[in-house]
């Protein structure tokens, strides 16, 4: 399975923020916002990701990650020049998927709970058709929603309803089969002229063939896409590192626990940071591990 990171659009909803500078760098706390969804497909055990942006942002991304080599990662680069939906991804993305599996995540989406790397890696390998996680939010008018029937299976997908049938908000997280190119070249651009990505999920879900894993209570999903829900954020990574002195989507950390790199390499990258508490955090990881070793 490769991976999608789409860090597309102009992000108008956080002007003046982002007049010069792309969305998923402005920092969650004491990490760029891209950290958090890149650390979703890392937990996946995805290490060929692509990393979709707009022409003025790649250059910064590139110059964060590079070739990912120092995460254990190929990553690659592509521009999407201005926004198109989030089905782009997969037509922009195909020739990186080169006829494999995809998981995509949108670039302002932050996950975090516990088990949610092995519900990823079980997503992952039972994967049939498509999978999208779906949480219960209290403004689905400004989702995908999601309707499942008595017996927890999927029944309708609308984007944005005006009257919603459910709080079931289906998140930026999609894993789809290899069908998902060919899907998205058949589906034609919405009123507002976007690929949606809720016209491929129907696709799926009319041929019987899409599944909505639930992250419910105790679970944590937010998007940063506005001034106030960028802050919350923060605040929350904010009060849960400091409270339990573990770091939320610590790439170096992830690629350690996931075998990507050793506790030599992990070490290293902390020091170079080491500074800040965050490349000290690192560098204790390391350590520790190594002496697990
Ligand atoms: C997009 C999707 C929507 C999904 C949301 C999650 O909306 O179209 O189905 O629920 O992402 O963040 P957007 O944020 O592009 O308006």
């Amino acid at each position: 399975m490769k991976g999608i990171v789409l860090a597309g659009g102009s992000g108008t909803r956080l002007h003046p923020l982002t007049l010069a500078t792309s969305k998923q760098l402005l920092p969650v706390y004491d990490k760029p916002m891209v950290y958090y969804p890149l650390s979703v497909l890392m937990l996946a055990g995805i290490q060929d990701i692509l990393i979709i942006s707009t022409p003025g942002s790649l250059p910064s991304l590139h110059a964060l990650f590079g070739d990912g080599a120092q995460l254990g990662l190929n990553l690659s680069y592509a521009e999407q020049p201005e926004p198109r939906g989030i089905a782009d991804a997969f037509l922009v993305g195909a020739g990186h998927l080169a006829g494999d599996d995809c998981a995509l995540v949108l670039g302002d989406n932050i996950f975090h709970g516990a088990g949610f790397g092995s519900l990823l890696r079980d997503t992952r390998k039972n994967l049939d058709g498509c999978t999208l996680f779906g949480y219960p939010v209290s403004d689905p008018e400004r989702y995908g929603i999601a309707e499942v029937d008595e017996r927890g299976r999927l029944v309708s997908i609308e984007e944005k309803p005006a009257r919603p049938r459910s709080d079931n908000a289906v998140t930026g997280l999609y894993f789809h089969d290899a069908d998902v190119v060919e899907i998205a070249r058949g589906i034609r651009p919405s009123a507002r002229g976007e690929l949606e990505i809720t016209d491929v999920n129907r696709v799926y879900l009319e041929a019987g063939r899409a599944r909505l894993a639930t992250l419910g209570r105790g679970f944590t999903w937010l998007d940063a896409g506005t001034p106030q829900s960028l802050l919350e954020a923060g605040q929350y990574v904010q009060v849960l590192e400091n409270r339990q002195g573990v770091r939320v989507a610590c790439l170096e950390e992830i690629a350690l626990r996931m075998g990507f790199i050793t506790a030599d390499e992990c070490h290293e990258l902390g020091r170079r940071m080491e500074k800040t508490q965050y490349g000290r955090y690192v560098m204790d990881v390391a350590r520790s591990s190594a002496g697990r070793a």
